[in-house]
């Protein structure tokens, strides 16, 4: 019957490689980055000419490819050679100096980790790594609960480089100056992408992720727009994953326009349900920086103590990084000044994060 043709058969799919829209898909090519990756290579090339590489230090706003970037820099490096090991790392996983160590053991395929100290780790790792050169990415460098082991990189591996990526551009200027003279990074901003450039992504990670033809030129246009307006390629993975559900739920072998909206409209009910689905004690952390919008962190942390708030500062602090990873809330860090450095922290209208708390 004429009326089932446009529908979906039980072994059809609008999705070709759904895993395609993870958010940790390094996909074959990188379009608009390609600048950033071959300064990056850059850093790395000394290396293989027997010398010391450069450090780099990477910043710029959530979901516009720096982690992909530097990953994909890496899967590169490992396909062409041997001579220099590549070594990422996300620091919010990874937040001490024993942690990165053991990591790095991992990385490097070091098993005989139990019962050994981080020193004695160490000195196994410089073995390794002294045999040849290795370049270290530490992601998220922000989250990290102490920076030992940086200093311990910079004085004991010969031949390496140091990448480092976060979300604040002044985060260099509150480390250490020990490691900070020793480090002397090469910097590189991403910076957000225009609605074309958007576009060319969505565009092109719709040819990764589904069938040939699928996608409605306006139901793409769409995506493509909101994408733009959240400023974060991730939100825009989402939707296209989404619209692809809603049009598989209803058997139709396109994805139109109302699909494409559907998924727009549960993205934004998405932000709503989560903010208020956050736990008693963040919801009042969250409820305390709306209510006092622009403060210094160790002022809200005193208004959120009066309220009667439970936890220790750095467990506030730990909620605060959370809360901003969301985008529920905004910080910016600034340096020097009378008191030092602190965090200012603005409450953020726009609720719009997807990863889960
Ligand atoms: N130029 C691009 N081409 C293809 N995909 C991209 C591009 N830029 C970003 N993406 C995709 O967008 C998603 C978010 O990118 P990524 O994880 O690198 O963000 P980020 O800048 O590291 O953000 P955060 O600061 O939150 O960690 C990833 O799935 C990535 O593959
Ligand atoms: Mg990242």
């Amino acid at each position: 019957m004429a009326l089932f043709d446009n529908m979906l058969k039980a072994d059809e799919s609008v999705f070709k490689n759904e895993t395609a829209l993870d958010f940790d898909f390094i996909p074959k090519i990188m379009p608009y980055r390609e600048e950033q990756q071959r300064y990056a290579a850059t850093c790395i090339h000394p290396l293989f000419q027997g010398r010391n590489g450069k450090n780099l230090f990477i910043h710029g706003p959530p979901g516009i490819g720096k982690t992909a970037a530097i990953k994909w820099v890496f899967r590169d490096l490992e396909e062409e050679s041997d001579e220099v090991v590549p070594i990422y790392i996300n620091c919010w996983q990874k937040n001490t100096t024993y942690k990165i160590i053991l990591e790095i053991c991992d990385v490097i395929g070091y098993k005989f980790t139990q019962n050994k100290k981080t020193d004695d780790l160490f000195k196994i790792i410089k073995e390794m790594l002294n045999k040849n050169a290795a370049v270290f990415c530490f992601d998220e460098v922000d989250k990290l609960d102490d920076f030992d082991f940086i200093y311990m990189l910079l004085e004991d591996i010969y031949k390496c480089s140091i990448f480092m990526i976060t979300n604040f551009k002044d985060f260099i200027m509150d480390i250490d100056d020990r490691i900070k003279s020793r480090l002397t990074p090469e910097t590189i901003e991403f910076k957000q992408y225009n609605p074309k450039e958007t576009e060319g992504i969505i565009r092109e990670r719709i040819k990764y992720a589904f069938n040939p033809g699928v996608w409605d030129e306006d139901a793409l246009k769409i995506v493509a727009t909101k994408t733009a307006e959240l400023k974060d390629i991730r939100s825009g993975l989402h939707l296209l994953r989404q619209a692809g559900q809603a049009a598989e739920a209803e058997a139709s072998r396109k994805i139109e326009k109302k699909h494409a909206e559907e998924a727009i409209r549960k993205l934004d009910e998405f932000s709503v349900k989560k903010s208020t689905d956050l736990e008693d004690d963040t919801r009042l952390i969250l409820d305390t920086v709306k209510e006092n919008s622009g403060k210094k962190i160790g002022e809200l942390f005193k208004i959120y103590k009066e309220k009667d708030g439970k936890n220790t500062y750095k467990t506030f602090q730990r909620k605060i990084e959370k809360l901003e990873k969301n985008r529920f809330i905004e910080v910016t860090k600034t340096a020097g000044g009378a008191e030092g450095n602190t965090s200012i922290i603005s409450y953020s209208n726009v609720e719009k994060k997807l990863t889960d708390f």
